[in-house]
This record gives structure tokens, sequence and C-alpha cells, in this order.
């Protein structure tokens, strides 16, 4: 079995780089083939969601062609087909995006309903409502979302939770339907204003994304583009975390330090030194970190996907912590294998109480989902001795070349097959 192999104890040093916002980039590829005109769009991040999207959009007639690893060029002008089901678009969440897109576009989709990580119940209800209010009828049947109309007229929408992908499944479908639009309680992620300067770049209206309403006024069609997604702020918080957990002190860059407020406001308090810059934030970790208390919030707030790193680093920190989840029910699934690595948490309700210990050990641990098996690798570069963390493909559906850029600053990891001893012992022997 593939694993990343780690042996712990490194302090993390040196300058690494934050690729693209894996989350802006699905909508983004999929808001692409609105337009009859190529669409070029560069720092896509070189993660397995995005190569998934990519193939779907390219099975329904539009053309994809991959400039260099971080750019692609997509036309939507042939599109002959507005049906998507393959296995691969089953398991990723962003697939929903074809929906907003092609009832947008074309007035029908038939799409597989999303998979994504399970974390939680993770319903679409949202999704469906705001469609509907647009003057779509959308049913679920033989597990697809089915939706069609014969216009789409804008509406008032209220949403009843801030959900990112009801906003901008919305955001998509309002784009071309006829008049004006307003959601109201809206999701404010970095990604949803990202999502939709990239509309406007194709000639979309769409003003206050971002705010706490966003207004779209209805355009014929949309054009080609250029456009240059923002950096992933969970990447980098993920970086930021494992720097603090290693004792380490690491530039990171290529971020808006801005989207990185929630993530450097409790590194301060925890007692790490994060220094902010135009486009890159330093982290430096003292010897002790302290405790602090986390509660998942939509944007600006802690976000749920920064959690379970953020436990991690809270596990190594003196004092008791608590971590709230108030967005997703069962996101913290990882705990029994931190335990493994001598943790101390127990988890009540949606609440995690972390008694910190001095250090943790190296053990094998399963990655359950993305963000928590980028937990479990932190676990492991913090811990004395190896780790090795399996169902590596969690992770690389969301990080760009993740052990590399580890290696790059100094952590000493690997993607082995476990399976076979002398990768094992070659391993071993390198790092002792
Ligand atoms: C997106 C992100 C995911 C992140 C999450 C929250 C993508 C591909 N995924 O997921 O990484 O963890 O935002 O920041 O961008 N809800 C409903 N009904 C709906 C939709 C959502 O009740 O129709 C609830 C969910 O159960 C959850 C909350 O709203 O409690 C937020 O979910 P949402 O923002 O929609 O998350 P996703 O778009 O699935």
């Amino acid at each position: 079995m593939i694993k990343y192999a780690i042996r712990g104890g490194n302090p993390l040093s040196g300058e690494v780089t934050i690729g693209g916002a894996k989350n802006a980039a699905l909508g983004i590829i999929v808001a692409a083939i609105m337009a009859n005109e190529p669409v070029t769009i560069e720092n896509i991040p070189d993660v397995d969601d995005v190569k998934v999207l990519l193939e779907a959009i390219e099975t329904i007639g539009a053309i994809v062609e991959r400039i260099d690893a971080s750019t692609v060029r997509i036309n939507g002008a042939l599109i002959n087909d507005t049906s998507v089901d393959q296995d691969a678009i089953r398991k990723i969440r962003g697939s929903y995006y074809l929906v907003g897109a092609l009832l947008g576009k074309y007035k029908k989709a038939l799409v597989a309903l999303p998979g994504g990580c399970q974390i939680g119940s993770r319903p679409i209800d949202q999704h469906i409502k705001g469609f509907e209010q647009l003057g779509a009828k959308v049913s679920i049947h033989h597990g697809k979302i089915d939706a069609k109309a014969d216009q789409l007229t804008g509406n008032h929408i209220y949403l009843d939770c801030p959900s990112v992908g009801a906003t901008i499944n919305i955001m998509m479908a309002a784009c071309l339907a006829q008049g004006k639009t307003i959601i109201e309680n809206p999701a404010k992620e970095p990604h949803i204003v990202d999502v939709a300067n990239f509309l406007n770049s194709m000639g979309a209206n769409i003003r206050g994304a971002g705010t706490d309403a966003i207004r779209i006024r209805g355009v014929d069609r949309l054009h080609g583009s250029e456009y240059s997604i923002i950096p992933d702020q969970i990447e980098a918080g993920t970086f930021m975390l494992m720097v603090a957990a290693t004792k380490g002190d690491v530039l990171i860059k290529n971020v808006i330090p801005k989207h990185l407020e929630a993530i450097s406001a409790k590194l301060t308090e925890i007692g790490c030194k994060v220094t902010e810059y135009d486009d890159c934030v330093r982290v430096a970790a003292s010897d002790k970190l302290s405790y602090a208390n986390v509660k998942t919030m939509p944007y600006p707030g802690f976000p749920t996907d920064m959690q379970p790193q953020m436990t991690t680093l809270l596990a190594l920190s003196q004092g008791t912590s608590i971590v709230t989840e108030t967005i997703f029910e069962t996101r913290f699934k990882y705990v029994s294998e931190l335990r493994r690595m001598g943790s101390n948490i127990t988890v009540e309700g949606n609440a995690a109480f972390i008694t910190g210990v001095d250090g943790l050990t190296g053990a094998d641990v399963s990655a359950p989902d993305l963000r928590a098996g980028a937990a479990l690798v932190i676990a492991g570069l913090a811990a004395d001795g190896f780790t090795y963390v399996d169902q590596v493909h969690y992770i690389e559906r969301g990080y760009e070349n993740f052990e590399k850029k580890i290696r790059s600053i100094g952590g000493r990891i690997e993607k082995i097959d476990a399976d076979d001893e002398r990768e094992v012992r070659k391993f071993q022997m390198k790092v002792s």
C-alpha cells in the first residue's frame, strides 16, 4: 500500500511557495465552460480534484488544453452534452458546480450527486432552492440532480446557511438569467470573491461578493478571458501550522495575508511569531506553545478546513484547549488516529477537549479524509520516530506536491510502497 513515510522531529526551515486555491479552481474551471470562447486560467493547483473536473468537462465536449502544469485553456463552444455521470466525479464535491454552469448556459443539467470528504451529511437543499427560485424544476433521481428550465429569471434568494457551494452555484446560474438576482446571507470565503471576479472578467455583472448580499444582473452571454486564481488559503494555513508543530521557522510565499488572519491570530495567541509581508508570511515557533479555544465559523471566522490541523497543533501545546466544530457534524474521525500517537484528546458532541502532551510518538495511522490526512502528516513531522500515513489519495485530492514541498523545508517524508520491505528500509536508512 502506498503511504507517506515520515521521520519526525526535524524543525522545518526555509521557504515554501503556495499554489492556487483548490476550491476556487473547482468553481472557476466549471464557470469557464459557460463561455463559447477560449478562457485561459493560470495558477491552477496540480491536485487530483482538479484533474477529475477537467476530465469531466472534456467528456461533455469542452476543449481543454494544458498549457503548462498550472495553466489550462478551456473552450466550452463545442459542448454537446449536459449530462455528466462518471465514477470519478461522484467522489468529489466540486462536481455540483456543473449544475449551476450547465443550467445557466443550456437551461438543463443532469449531474451525478457530489461526493467529497465524509465529514457530515452535506445536504444540497440550498443549491436546489436557489435554482428553483430562478425558475428551474429540480428533481433527484437515480443518484443524479436533474435541473431544467424554459428560462431562468432573477429573484431574491435568501440562503438559510452561508453555504460556499450554494453561493457559487446560484451565482453561476444567475449570471445568465434574465434580470436581477440578489443572494442574501451568502458565504464570503475568499474563493467566492475569486469566482465572482472570474465571472466578471468573462462579462458577468456581479457586485458585492464577499459581503452580506451579492447582486447579479443577468447578461446574454459570457466571453473569453484570462485569469489567475488566488493562492490557497488552506494550503498556506496547513504549512503555517506544520511549521509551528515542528518548532520551525519558514517563510510561506505566494499568500494573501488577509485571508489567513483567523489562523495567524490563533498562532500568535498560542505563542508563535507571525510576520506578515505583502504576499508572504513568516511563521516562527517558540519552544513552548500554549492552549487556545477555537471555534470553526464561516469566513472570516476560523475555517473548518483547518480544524484537524489546529487540533493536532494544540495536542502539542501546554494546557487544555477546546476546539468546537460548528460546520460539519462528523469532523473528528481522525482523533482516534492522533490518540495512537500519544495525544490526549476526548471528543464530546461537536467539541474536542485537548490536554497538551510534551510530544507525540510515531505510529501507523490512516487518513480518514483530506484535511485530517494533512493533520496526521503534521503530527508525524512533529512526532518522535517513524509515522506511516495511509490513504494518501485523500491528501492528494487537495495538496499539490505535498511531500516534495515538505521535503524542500527539511521535512523527512517520502511516498513509498509500504508493503515493499526494501522501500521501507531504504527510507529508514536515508533519514537515520
Ligand atoms: C465547501 C468546501 C469545503 C469546506 C466548506 C466549508 C468546496 C469544494 N468545498 O464545501 O472544503 O469545508 O465549503 O467552508 O469548496 N449546507 C446545507 N445545505 C446546503 C449546503 C450546505 O445545510 O444546501 C450546510 C452544510 O451541511 C454545512 C454548511 O452548510 O453545515 C456549510 O456547507 P458548504 O459551505 O455548502 O460546504 P461545501 O460547499 O460542501
